[in-house]
């Protein structure tokens, strides 16, 4: 570590001297980045980087921000004055993109710790990720996420902010999206990552054994008791526990799972008295829990509890290029089960991949790939191999077809990024609320919106 020289952006217009010489101190290399500049940053290089909103002007300034920090690879430290953060923009982008806020007036000193903190968190984004691809040479594969587009970047965002805290995160998304891969991510990021990570899968546990699943028994609580258990959530104590499914927990287990939320305690089945756990929680489901709180399948008051940090996990089909790139990636990670030569993807393959909707998601994916490696014939995979023939031609369209589906993908995206809030996407797509509604109609799209875990019509949080 010695002597190295580590990358520091500052964005803004009045980098003090001392505070640069401390800096360069504890070897930064400190690049000022006049505002309206966009770095160029080595890829898989993690920097630091200060964002001065004390020196900036608003609005002017804060346009281009998000193309500078939309680096993952960078860990943001916002410095500013109370008063800065009154504009909203200035709190989304350090909701968004920092790692600390500084309120000035503060030492160099508590700067410098934040920036190197900062750095620290980008620079284990990198080596977890490395740690992942080594790992799958060594034959374990799990673990790396791929991801390249908007919404998986601003996943990995938010994957790295809530690993910092110990608050229950609620992980929303389809099936085979990546929700357990994501829980796993944001444990290994923590500061509990040397504990448990213990996932139960809340669905496919009989209702009347999760009790004793979740909590465990003593020895004789009940016939064929002849030892005690220790109970999955006491498992994870000190780690992390990640109830999966939970939106297909059965009610009874519900209140039990609120009562640990609120005493932080396990009682065994036929116990007496209690032990005090301490776990952080992470959950997820596919079901739309709105839906299942209205229909009473979902106490709200667990919900709640639960749903204090919120990730969503976008589907395959809106992650535009990744699609192919984790093609490439599976095949790669699952090539040697063809015991011969197989050199990628053939045309038809690809436009199959792009055309078709994944429904199943990354899981999915991995399927269709992994049995194309075993049945194919050829040197390349084809659009067959994948049972995706018929998914290589996209109909003729007319140009109002082509111009619809434009249209309805834009939107949905809008939606998608917005978390289905119904005024923000139509800021973007420059319409109306009324137009977008209407569209919303036009295009079917109105269950997607009210499906979706955001959307107006949920309670601020
Ligand atoms: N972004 C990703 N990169 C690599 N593999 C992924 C990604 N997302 C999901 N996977 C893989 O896809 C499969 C399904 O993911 P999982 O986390 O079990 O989904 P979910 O819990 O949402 O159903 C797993 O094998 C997982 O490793
Ligand atoms: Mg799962």
């Amino acid at each position: 570590m010695h002597g190295e020289k580590r990358a520091l952006y500052y964005v803004g217009r009045t980098l003090s001297a001392p505070l640069q010489a401390r800096l360069q101190e504890r070897s930064w290399k400190v690049a000022v980045l006049e505002p309206g500049t966009v770095p160029k940053v080595a890829p898989r290089q993690p920097s630091a980087g200060i964002l001065d909103f004390s020196s900036l002007e608003f609005p002017a300034d804060l346009r281009y921000l998000h193309e500078v920090l939309a680096n993952a690879l960078t860990g943001w430290v916002a410095v500013g004055h109370r008063e800065n953060l009154e504009d909203a923009t200035v709190r989304g982008l350090i909701r968004d993109y920092c790692f600390d806020y500084i309120t000035l007036p503060a030492s160099d000193e508590r700067v410098v710790d934040a920036v190197g903190h900062a750095y620290g968190m980008a620079a284990l984004q990198v080596s977890v990720s490395n740690d992942a691809r080594k790992d799958a040479r060594d034959g374990h594969p799990e673990g790396e996420m791929v991801g390249s587009c908007d919404a998986m970047l601003s996943l990995f965002r938010a994957i790295r902010k809530v690993a910092m805290t110990d608050a229950p995160v609620f992980i929303s998304g389809e099936s085979g999206t990546g929700k357990e891969l994501t829980a796993l991510a944001i444990h290994e990021r923590s500061g509990r990552r040397d504990q448990p990570f213990v996932a139960i899968n809340c669905g496919a546990i009989p209702a009347h054994l999760l009790q004793s699943e979740l909590f465990g028994y003593e020895r004789g609580a009940f016939t064929g008791a002849n030892q005690r258990k220790i109970g999955r959530v006491e498992a994870a104590n000190g780690g992390t526990l990640f109830l999966d499914e939970i939106g297909d927990l059965p009610l009874e287990s519900q209140a039990s799972l609120l009562r640990f939320l609120q005493e932080r305690k396990v009682e065994r089945l036929g116990g007496h008295g209690s032990t005090p756990v301490d776990v952080r929680i992470i959950s997820a489901t596919h079901v739309d829990m709105q839906t299942a709180m209205m229909e009473g399948r979902f106490r709200a008051d667990l919900y709640h509890r639960l749903c204090v940090l919120q990730l969503d996990e976008p589907p395959l089909r809106a992650r535009g290029k990744d699609i192919e790139l984790l093609a490439k990636h599976m095949l790669d990670r699952f090539r040697k089960e063809a015991g011969r030569r197989l050199r990628g993807f053939a045309p038809d393959a690809i436009a199959a991949i792009h055309n078709y909707g994944w429904p199943g998601n990354v899981r999915e994916l991995i399927n269709r790939i992994r049995r194309a490696i075993v049945m194919s014939e050829g040197q390349q995979i084809s659009a067959g191999d994948l049972e995706l023939a018929e998914y290589v031609e996209v109909a003729p369209v007319s140009l109002a077809q082509a111009r619809e589906s434009a249209e309805r993908q834009a939107i949905e995206l809008a939606l998608l990024r917005h978390r289905g809030r119904l005024g923000d996407a139509a800021q973007e797509l420059g319409i109306s609320r009324v137009t977008l509604y209407r569209l919303l109609t036009a295009h079917g799209l109105r269950a997607d919106v009210s499906a979706m875990p955001s959307s107006d019509s949920r309670p601020a949080a």
